[in-house]
């Protein structure tokens, strides 16, 4: 405590593991972030969102005409979009995003849990990734910057088997190059944007991974010590490195 002019926005966390046993990596890695962070920190800046057990619902029909006639009008102030709602279903719509969307915002580090699920991501997260998106909500409708230039994003991946260059499956691989898309996208700065990995989860589990064991205890190793590093890392701070 006490560090307070590094919380920034605060720490908004999400979770999007299927996996509510005790057992997901993500889970437990970004629980060890968040510990950190808020020992140091605080709770008043922290917030949560499970999108595997509150998942957010998928963008509907009303999103759609709302986002296109928004996108009509050019630059379009957040506060402004609820005037251009027309009927229940968009005002619906609308009033499900902004709250997201205005959290997403307002936070100084956003941390993300994302299994592999079939060499993508979780569509618990996915979901909450199209809602947030909606047309114009992350540039600053005046100077034409983006809100989260001055975020920091912490993606936490897990992976049951191994993507590195080189190995088999390294094409296959639509989780951290999406995500690293779709961040940088939206503005967050390439020095801001952290991705930790923790790959072979499941050379514990399936046989056929059984020869990558060390592998995959040296990759959980590595992933906790980057989470734990960038937990109290300040804002603003060095350069990101890369862990995967
Ligand atoms: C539905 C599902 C799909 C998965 N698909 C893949 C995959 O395509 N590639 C892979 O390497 N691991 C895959 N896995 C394994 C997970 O990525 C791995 O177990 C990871 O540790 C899950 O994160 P968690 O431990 O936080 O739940 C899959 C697991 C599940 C449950």
């Amino acid at each position: 405590m006490g560090d307070t002019g590094a919380v920034r926005g605060g720490l908004l966390h999400l979770d999007s593991s299927a996996d509510r046993r005790g057992e997901s990596v993500t889970r437990t890695l970004t629980g060890l972030f968040a510990r950190s962070w808020r020992e140091r920190y605080g709770d008043a800046g922290y917030r949560y969102r499970d999108l595997a057990a509150e998942p957010v619902p998928l963008v509907g029909s009303g999103y759609v005409a709302l986002g296109t006639r928004t996108e009509r009008q050019g630059a379009v102030p957040l506060a402004k979009v609820a005037a251009l709602a027309e009927g229940a279903d968009e005002e619906r719509e609308w009033a499900l995003t902004l709250p997201l969307v205005a959290e997403l915002r307002a936070a100084g580090t956003v941390l993300i849990g994302v299994p592999m699920y079939n060499f993508g991501v979780p569509a618990a997260l996915k979901a909450w990734i199209d809602r947030v998106s909606f047309p114009g909500a992350f540039t600053d409708p005046d100077s034409g910057r983006p809100h989260l230039g001055g975020t920091r994003v912490v993606v936490v991946a897990a992976c049951g088997g191994g993507y590195g260059p080189g190995t088999p499956r390294a094409d296959c691989d639509f989780q951290v190059p999406y995500l690293r898309a779709y961040f940088g996208e939206l503005g967050v700065a390439e020095g801001e944007l952290h991705i930790v990995r923790a790959e072979l989860t499941r050379a514990g589990d399936i046989p056929a991974l059984a020869p990558f064991r060390d592998l995959a205890v040296d990759s959980l190793a590595a992933a906790r010590a980057a989470v734990t590093e960038l937990a109290v890392r300040p804002l603003g701070g060095r350069p990101a490195a890369l862990h995967m």
